[in-house]
């Protein structure tokens, strides 16, 4: 295992920073799983004044309080979470940048980040930054998971299950689009080799609404 976390995050910082000019210090920020924020989350918002993060495993709780003592930390689900988020609520809060760290594969009754995207529009600020985990080729034969990823690809290709990059965009594309939020500009960083396989990438994503 090659990982590249530390190196794509200082990129991606860098890509967010200097080519697309946000002040991250300086944003609202959300991750959807956090764990203890020691694999990624803790250096992507490490100088961040406004930070909200969610987690579904409370035995994680203690460590991530005390990586994040100022954050706000709720020990939930953040698929259904997200799902109740309507921004019509007098109380709705959005966000600059959200980060949505999801295990890979399936997870309970979820995959990758398919559910939770078709609802992120809720959590958006008007101009935002959206980081996802990409998969484009899994580095293990588990078919339940390469059915799910097919259908949402819309990829009924060869057997390796290679899913391109021109795909993946458009996918995302037509999803955000769906939402109202137009991408302004984009970038796909490798994040992690396996067995000589680039198998784990971030989409960085420049995200504007629509008017
Ligand atoms: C890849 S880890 C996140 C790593 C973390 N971002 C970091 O920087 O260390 C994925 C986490 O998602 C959590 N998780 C799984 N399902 C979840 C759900 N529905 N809602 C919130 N968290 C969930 C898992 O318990 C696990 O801690």
């Amino acid at each position: 295992m090659n990982n590249k976390s530390e190196k794509a995050i200082i990129y991606l910082r860098n890509t967010i920073e200097s080519d697309w000019l946000f002040d991250i210090s300086n944003m609202r920020c959300l991750e959807l799983f956090s764990r203890t924020g020691d694999w990624h989350t803790k250096t992507l918002f490490k100088d961040c004044k406004d930070v909200t993060l969610l987690e579904i495993d409370g035995k994680y709780e203690d460590k991530l309080r005390s990586n994040f003592p100022d954050a706000e930390i709720r020990i939930t689900d953040s698929i259904d979470w997200s799902m109740s988020m309507s921004r019509g609520d007098k109380n709705h809060q959005s966000y600059d940048i959200v980060s949505i760290d999801n295990p890979l594969g399936r997870y309970g009754n979820y995959c990758e980040n398919f559910e939770v995207i078709k609802h992120v529009n809720n959590l958006l600020a008007d101009e935002s930054v959206l980081l996802i985990n990409i998969v484009p080729q899994p580095y293990s034969n588990n078919w339940p998971w390469q059915r799910i990823r097919s259908s949402f690809f819309e990829d009924y290709g060869p057997a390796d299950n290679y899913v391109n990059f021109e795909k993946i965009i458009k996918t995302y594309r037509k999803i955000l689009n769906d939402q109202g939020l137009d991408i302004k500009d984009y970038e796909y960083i490798c994040r992690e080799y396996a067995e000589d396989l680039d198998y784990f990438y971030y989409l960085c994503l420049k995200l504007k609404r629509k008017l």
